[in-house]
């Protein structure tokens, strides 16, 4: 089983990663009273069993959530937290979260508030989920307004990856995780883009070596990026390269048209642009990074009103002054902060 420490002062944790891992982690896990797994249907229906098998069943309670992003929201948050005390779950007990960046943003928040707080270990599915939602510690939910208002920042006590539940995951989102995947070579590590070009069949294809080294190499960089900026003061901000487009898309399209992870697909390449057209990145580069994006087999096109896009950039969390945040590449492995009125941003984006 391959490691990854997160180093963080009395909140430090690991990351596990291994295939057919599934079945063990009950035996793996500090002791609970009890212990609620949190999942959806879909998971459930794939993994739930071999999860439980060496559990014994007076200690665990499974609660289940429908599918999607629409279950994201305060009255999840509500229903979950009423079911864990019917449960009779105290102070002493322990939430695992088994799926994909849904299940682990409601679990986490859940388990941040619930009597003020309980432990929580995180069990990611999906490949966005494994290379970057399950670590780190953001948690939350939706208000009917904007994306991710609601939450908080909570450390897991571990993350378990077994990369054999990748097999099921259908395509779409296996090419949704790619836009975090390759956030992580243009913000942190050019090395890794290029390795991410040469085997990008591969990592389609699941091919065990190349995906467990993808995966390692994502948490070890959001592990190191987060041990420095836990609570996004400054550093932290970089894992938002391609997000500023991205949730706008996301907003604009109601959350229906896009997954997150597509949109921040979409966003990389749109912001690359943004980043060449104000000569932060030379055409070389540029290039570089689009055709990586587009090797995902993602359509970059995208029929929203740019003035639309706009509005939505507007709500953006890292905006400041009424100047809209943009994290764009601005060298190999670098990034740069750079905030735009509406007008100059309205103004770029035409332009592309
Ligand atoms: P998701 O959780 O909706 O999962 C996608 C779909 O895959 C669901 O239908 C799910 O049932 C299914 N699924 C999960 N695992 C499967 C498997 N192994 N086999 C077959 N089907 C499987 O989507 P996601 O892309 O994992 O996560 C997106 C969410 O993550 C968004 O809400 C986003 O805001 C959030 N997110 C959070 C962070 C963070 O730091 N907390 C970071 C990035 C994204
Ligand atoms: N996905 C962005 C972050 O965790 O900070």
């Amino acid at each position: 089983m391959e490691t990854i420490s997160i180093d963080l002062d009395n909140k430090g944790y690991s990351i596990h990663i291994e295939s057919n891992l599934l079945a063990r982690i009950p035996t793996l896990l500090d002791p609970a009273d009890s212990w609620a797994v949190i999942t959806d249907e879909m998971v459930n229906s794939l993994y739930g069993q071999s999860l439980l098998e060496n559990w014994p069943s007076d200690l665990v309670h499974m609660i289940m959530l429908p599918v999607g992003e629409a279950v994201k929201s305060l009255q999840t948050v509500e229903e979950v937290a009423g079911k864990m005390l019917e449960l009779g779950m105290t102070r002493h007990s322990a939430v695992l979260a088994l799926g994909g960046g849904v299940v682990g943003d409601v679990a986490g928040f859940c388990a941040s508030i619930y009597m003020r707080g309980i432990r929580y270990i995180q069990v990611p599915t999906t490949l966005l989920a494994q290379v970057d939602s399950s670590v780190g510690g953001k948690t939350g939910v939706n208000l009917p307004q904007g994306k991710n208002i609601m939450g908080s920042f909570y450390q897991p006590q571990g993350v378990f990856i077994d990369t054999q539940t990748l097999s099921t995951l259908p395509k779409r989102h296996l090419i949704s995780g790619m836009g975090e995947v390759i956030k992580y070579g243009v913000i942190y590590d050019y090395e890794f883009l290029g390795y991410l070009g040469s085997h990008m069949a591969d990592i389609l294809n699941l091919e065990e070596a190349v995906i467990k080294n993808v995966i390692r190499r994502c948490c070890e960089i959001k592990a190191e990026v987060v041990a420095k900026d836990e609570k996004e003061q400054g550093l932290r901000k970089i894992l938002n390269c391609g997000h500023t487009v991205g949730h706008a898309l996301e907003a604009a399209r109601k959350y229906r048209q896009y997954t997150h992870g597509e949109a921040v697909l979409i966003g990389l390449y749109v912001e690359t642009l943004m980043a060449e057209k104000i000569g932060l990145i030379d055409e070389d580069y540029c290039n570089e990074i689009l055709d990586l994006v587009q090797k995902t087999g993602i359509d970059v096109k995208f029929e929203v009103p740019l003035e639309r896009l706009i509005r939505s950039m507007l709500k953006d969390k890292k905006n400041r002054a009424r100047r809209v945040s943009f994290i764009l590449p601005s060298g190999k492995g670098e990034t740069s902060e750079v905030f735009l009125t509406e007008q100059e941003a309205l103004g770029l984006l035409r332009m592309l």
